[in-house]
């Protein structure tokens, strides 16, 4: 819990609105606990049946990581495929059955939760251009107008405040996945649609590259 706390103390300083989505009290933390380990009081399915016991994600299926994101990033998400802006035949439907206080609580607890423990990858120093993937997210692509992962989504690709959320510990399916949607139009592209840009300017190999060099990077590389 220490993150949290952190977090809680960094908020307080710059007196920044934050805190709306943390759990206003214990009570909220063991609701969203609840929810997470069996669902909501509309019939929404356990969470952990998908996302994993501890909000690791499930690599191989395509579910996401949600341990460790921010408690703002993920309720604005989760209001998102309930409102239908993000369209997915499995999520939408599980977010319409939480009512909002449900849906915030749920947030903050898997936001509180720490992120999964990193896995291994290559030498984050060498970079070669012919790594497509890397130098994309290191340093984009300037003369496709096209900046580099890390400048919004921060170092190693960690994630940055409630806005930018880590591309490290998702797999690399469904980031791909993602950028796809963002692309099509099937998720919206967040604040000033600034994804939505990014992805558009990207091809089907650029997007393959990036998700592979993301889907391999450590998760708690760099900090929040
Ligand atoms: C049957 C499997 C399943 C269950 C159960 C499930 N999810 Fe999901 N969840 C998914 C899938 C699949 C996605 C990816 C959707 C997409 O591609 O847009 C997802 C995505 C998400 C995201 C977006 C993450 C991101 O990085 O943007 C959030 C937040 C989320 N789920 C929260 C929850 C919560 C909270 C619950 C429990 C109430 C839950 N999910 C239950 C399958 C599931
Ligand atoms: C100008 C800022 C900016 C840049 C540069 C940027 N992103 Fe993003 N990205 C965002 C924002 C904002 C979101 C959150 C969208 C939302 O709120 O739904 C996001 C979300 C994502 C997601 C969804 C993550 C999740 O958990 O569902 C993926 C995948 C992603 N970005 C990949 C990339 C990749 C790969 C690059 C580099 C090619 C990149 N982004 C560059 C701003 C940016």
């Amino acid at each position: 819990m220490r993150r949290y706390s952190t977090r809680i103390a960094a908020v307080a300083m710059l007196g920044c609105g934050l805190h709306a989505a943390l759990p206003a009290s214990a009570q909220d933390k063991n609701l969203g606990a609840a929810i997470a380990a069996k669902g909501g009081s509309g019939g929404a399915a356990a969470c952990v049946s998908c996302h994993g016991a501890k909000g690791e994600g499930m690599a191989a299926a395509g579910f996401p990581r949600l341990a460790g994101l921010h408690p703002d990033y993920l309720l604005a998400q989760l209001d998102n495929f309930a409102s239908g802006l993000r369209q997915n035949p499995v999520m939408a439907p599980i977010a319409r059955q939480l009512t909002a206080a449900e849906r915030q609580a749920v947030a903050g607890y898997f936001g509180g939760l720490p992120p999964p423990t990193p896995v291994a990858s290559g030498d984050p120093n060498v970079l070669k251009a012919s790594d497509r993937g890397a130098w994309l997210a290191d340093r984009g692509h300037w003369d496709d107008n096209l900046p580099a992962c890390v400048q919004c989504h921060g170092p190693g690709g960690a994630g940055t405040g409630s806005a930018f959320p880590p591309l490290a510990g998702q797999s690399s399916a469904y980031l791909a996945s993602q950028l796809h949607a963002f692309k099509s139009g099937a998720r919206p592209g967040g604040p000033m649609s600034l994804m939505s840009v990014v992805a558009k300017r990207m091809t089907d190999a650029d997007i393959a590259a990036v998700a592979d060099h993301f889907g391999a990077a450590p998760a708690d590389k760099g900090k929040k």
